[in-house]
Parts: structure tokens; sequence; C-alpha cells
């Protein structure tokens, strides 16, 4: 448990985030025994996290990596991951990072709509080389998940309509640069219901379908990412449902001979390895509960502040009776503040709290308003400890 860490953290400056490495590669390994008997590849989403002692775990499972920019392109490629195993998606890919991802002959794009497709055909054409792109189809798809991190419904701005992707099933011959591969659908994030897969399955399958009678032949489907994981009790559900999220793709999803299919995961990597580590500097009493001030702030982990999502947050230096805290970062923005009534061992200047789950989208999202150090990191095997009981 990550509070028989609080001695070896106090002598640590604060903020930091703590990343567990057996976790991570615990997940890895659960994932790899997963896929390891059906065609199926895993790129890790780079975006939840771009860490480099993640990265490195990750790339040693095999793992591809799916970008979403030219930088996270280079980025890839210089972790190691081979560019055969690279996918880029984005709505808006601009025509340097198009060339960047040609240039490096990446797997695949991940291709939003019919102007993108004529642009990265025409790019393609000019410096020679030829690119491999997969359809985003929006697949129109409720994930039921936060209205901000769903992007596989109609009025989503991901993804290419049916009526858009008839036209450029008409056109596909007149794209002489570029191989049509595959489709790609990524539906959203932080998905927790498992009949969500089931029901992008379903629409795969039809669309496929619709694809074989016109004697369209793909070789690739890539499902995205997603897969939810379990906020409020980290420790009893380190690593998500991997069995089930799969499992619902081998049952439903119909693959033909030869064919390969994709998925993209990111948070459910990378999310349950990480904490916050964070020290009071102030206690004050309010109107309501008493604030906690913590030294970490929105500018490490602006999930609760942008979609007021829920981080499970325990004292580690603490065993007294608990009780309930606002707790509160430095910033100035009455938005900077990890959770109202939290109930936590009674705390006092100078313990340590650990905000959990933020492996993802955490230190990749962090920023420097009210021009805030950069808070490093920490790993588990910094400490040689195991941290599994
Ligand atoms: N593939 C594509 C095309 C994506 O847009 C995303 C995430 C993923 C894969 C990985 O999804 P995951 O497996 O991590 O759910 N900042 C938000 C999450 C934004 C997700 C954006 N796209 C948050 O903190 O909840």
């Amino acid at each position: 448990m990550i509070n028989t860490l609080n001695r070896y953290f106090q002598e640590l400056e604060t903020p930091f985030y703590f990343y567990d490495i057996g976790l991570l590669r615990r997940t890895l390994t659960t994932i790899k025994n997963e896929v390891s008997s059906v065609p199926y590849h895993v790129h890790y989403a780079l975006k939840a996290n771009v860490n480099n002692r993640l990265l490195k775990e990750i790339l040693s499972f095999g793992f591809g990596a799916d970008c979403v920019s030219g930088n996270e392109v280079i980025k890839a490629l210089k972790a190691g991951f081979p560019s055969k195993q690279i996918v880029f998606a984005g709505v808006g890919k601009t025509d340097r990072e198009i060339l960047t991802a040609l240039e490096n002959d990446i797997f695949s794009f991940n291709v939003e709509s019919i102007q993108e497709l004529e642009i990265i055909d025409q790019l393609a054409g000019r410096i020679g080389r030829k690119a491999r792109f997969a359809l985003r189809l929006n697949p129109n798809v409720d994930p039921e998940t936060h209205e901000y991190i769903t992007t596989g419904k109609r009025d989503n701005k991901f993804g290419i309509t049916f009526d858009g992707f008839l036209s450029i099933i008409e056109k596909l011959s007149e794209f002489n640069n570029s191989i049509f591969i595959g489709l790609h659908f990524h539906i959203g994030s932080q998905i927790t219901k498992p009949d969500k897969f089931v029901h992008l399955a379903k629409k795969a399958n039809e669309i496929q379908q619709f694809l074989h009678d016109k004697n369209i032949n793909i070789t690739h489907l890539n499902m995205g990412g997603g897969l939810g994981v379990n906020y409020e009790s980290p420790d009893s559900n380190n690593i998500a449902d991997f069995r089930t999220y799969f499992q619902n793709f081998k049952k439903k999803l119909e693959i033909k001979e030869g064919q390969q299919v994709h998925f993209e995961l990111g948070r459910s990597i990378v999310a349950q390895c990480g904490s916050l580590i964070t020290r009071v500097l102030y206690q004050k009493e309010g109107a309501g509960n008493p604030f906690l001030v913590v030294d970490a702030g929105m500018t490490e982990l602006i999930r609760p502040a942008l979609y007021k999502a829920f981080h499970h947050i325990e004292n580690l230096s603490s065993n007294q009776p608990m009780r309930p805290y606002n707790v509160v970062g430095p910033i100035c923005e009455t938005s900077d503040s990890f959770g109202n009534q939290v109930m936590l061992n009674e705390g006092k200047r100078g313990d340590l709290l650990a905000v959990r789950s933020t492996g993802a989208y955490a230190e990749v999202m962090s920023s420097r308003y009210n021009l805030r150090e950069v808070a490093p990191s920490v790993y588990s095997d910094d400490f040689m400890v195991d941290i599994k009981e």
C-alpha cells in the first residue's frame, strides 16, 4: 500500500508524481496475456502520459504507439517505438505533422475527413511516398462518459459521418498515393460500461459487411481506446478489467481471414500506477468544512477543475480519526480544488497526501500557470520497494 512509503517520501520535495513500476508491469503483463492468442495489437496512447520511464516499460512489452500530434510521433520514435507500429489520429493534422509522419513511414494515418485525405495524398505524392490510412468513422455510439471526453456521438467533431464515408469510398481510386487499409473508431474515454464496446463491435461489423458487399476488403480494424479505470477504489481495482474488455471483442467483433485488430489504450494502462504526492501547507477554517491547502494544484492535476473528475485522496502521514476536508491547491482560481468533503485522517501542516490514479492525463496536462515549477517524477524502484502488499 502506498502509505508504507510515507517515510521515503518525507525526505523529498513536493509536489511530485510517484509511479509504481511494479503495478505498471503487472498491468502490461495482464494485457499481453489477454491478446497473445489473437491477432490483436495494442498501441499505447501517448497522450495519456509521455514520461520516458513509463514509455520504456511499455515498449519493452512490444506494444505500438498511438499519437495525436507530430511531436508525439517524434517522441514515440525517439523512445524506440518502431515506425511500423505507430498510428496517427487527430482532426487537425497540419501539413508539417503529416510530412513528419510520411517521412518516417508510420504504419497508418487515422483520417478524419475527406479534405484531410486529399492533403495527405498530395503530400505523399510530393515526397514520393505511399500513405497507409484507416478511415475514422463516427459510429454514433454514446459511451455515457463525461461530455468533454465523448468522441463517437453524431455531433462530436471527431470522425467521418456515414455519408462522408460513402463519398470517400466512391473516390478511393483517385487517391493514387494512399492505400486504404482499414477502419478506425474511438468512441470516448473513461468508459465503464462494457456493453458500449459490444455496441461498437456490432457497428464495426455492419460497416465491414457493407464494404465486403462492395468488394472492398480491408486488412485492419482499429477499435481505439477508452477503457475506464476505477477512480473510487484504486487499491482493490488497480488493474482494469481487460478480460471482459477483450472478451467482448473476441466474441462480438467478426474478423475475416488475415485481418488484424488494433487498440489504442491509454488511461487503462497507466492511470493506476501514478499518484500525485503533495504536502499540506496550511489548515484553515471555512464557512463549511475546513480547508487543507496543499502544495499541488490544478497545474499538476487539472482533471478535477476541468471535468469535475473524482480522485481518491489519502493522508499518508496520519492515523488520526477521519474528518471531512475541502482539499485545495495554491493556484489563484476557485476551481483549483481536488475535492470537497473529502474524508481524510485528521491533517496538519507537513502531512503528505496522495492523490491517486494520476498516471494518466495528469503529468502530461500539467502547466506553468502562475509560473509554477515543473513537478518531478519519482519511481517505486528508486526505493527498491515493491508495494504490492
Ligand atoms: N485514441 C484516440 C483517438 C483518442 O482520442 C484517445 C483519447 C485514446 C485513443 C485513448 O483513450 P483512453 O484509452 O486513454 O481512454 N484528458 C481526458 C481524456 C481525453 C482522452 C482523449 N482521447 C481526461 O483526463 O479524462
